[in-house]
């Protein structure tokens, strides 16, 4: 292994695939290894679908980010957030509003360490490695860092990540404790594969997410809805990720149900004062 590389800790095992490096070889990312290509090139030779789907869930997030931003949002904590590739969060936020502040949050080694490295000279952006299904300690970390204020409104970004947690860990809960930290005006922004209306074979591929440090939990959109406990959903709700504002010039999607993934976002009720 290169060890001059910095976004390769010294501790992480590369003999098994992890589902951030999975992803960020579908996004054409460089900070993958032979082990997590050959497990994303049996998921693209049973559905090539899968690989629509991670970069449609990018365009989401930035389009929401966008969205966010627009509706007055300067605060984001970003969980899941994944290995940097282009059109990071920050990038779109501060693209949309300078000054705008990021905490980056991820569980997995490469993405914390790369993070770090790209993010060493933004003051308005950091990266904390913590675990969702600890919300308390995230949230202490979180806090610790002092870049965002808790008294004004933060959105909650969980792109692509509650995915990963089984029910047993309740992630109803775990939402309920990261809405419980935030105030009225603040926003939780969600996408999730689902395997509504979805045929046997990409159901079949969402298993192989079983070979990765972490399998898929594919949820209905009725399951999702429940996330939202507390939050109103905006315009146009619990959707299709292709379906949610599209924006001017965007391709418009025949087949929205195929990338297999709902996305929504949702404002806490109460005064806003953003
Ligand atoms: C599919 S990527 C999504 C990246 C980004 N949010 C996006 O939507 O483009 C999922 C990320 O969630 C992270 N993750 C999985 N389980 C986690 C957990 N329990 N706590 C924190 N991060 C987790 C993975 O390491 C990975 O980087």
């Amino acid at each position: 292994m290169p060890d001059q590389l910095d976004w390769i800790p010294a501790d992480i095992d590369v003999d098994r695939p992890s589902n951030a490096r999975v992803y960020d070889y579908f996004l054409g990312g460089a900070h993958n290894f032979e082990v997590d290509r050959q497990l994303a090139e049996q998921i693209i030779r049973m559905t090539p679908n899968v690989g629509d789907t991670m970069r449609a869930n990018r365009v989401f997030l930035r389009r929401a980010v966008r969205y966010l931003a627009g509706q007055g949002i300067r605060q984001f904590l970003d969980i899941g957030s994944g290995i940097p590739t282009a059109g990071n969060v920050h990038e779109i936020a501060q693209a949309a509003s300078p000054g705008s502040r990021v905490i980056y949050v991820d569980i997995d080694p490469v993405a914390v360490a790369h993070s770090r490295t790209i993010l060493r000279d933004d003051p308005y952006t950091v990266v904390v490695c913590a675990d969702l299904r600890e919300p308390a300690d995230l949230l202490d970390r979180a806090r610790a860092t002092g870049l965002l204020d808790f008294s004004r409104p933060v959105a909650i970004l969980l792109a692509g990540v509650v995915h990963f947690l089984p029910d047993s860990d309740d992630p109803a809960a775990i939402i309920g404790r990261l809405r419980d930290a935030v105030c009225p005006g603040s926003y939780l922004l969600l996408s999730h594969v689902t395997g509504d209306g979805q045929p046997p074979e990409v159901l079949a591929a969402y298993d192989l997410s079983g070979q990765t440090d972490s399998a898929l939990r594919l949820r209905s959109r009725a399951e999702l809805a429940r996330y939202f406990d507390g939050f109103t959903l905006v315009d146009p709700g619990l959707v299709f990720l292709t379906t949610w504002r599209p924006e001017p010039g965007d391709e418009p999607d025949e087949d929205p149900q195929r990338t297999a993934a709902y996305a929504g976002v949702g404002i806490l009720a109460g005064d806003v004062r953003a």
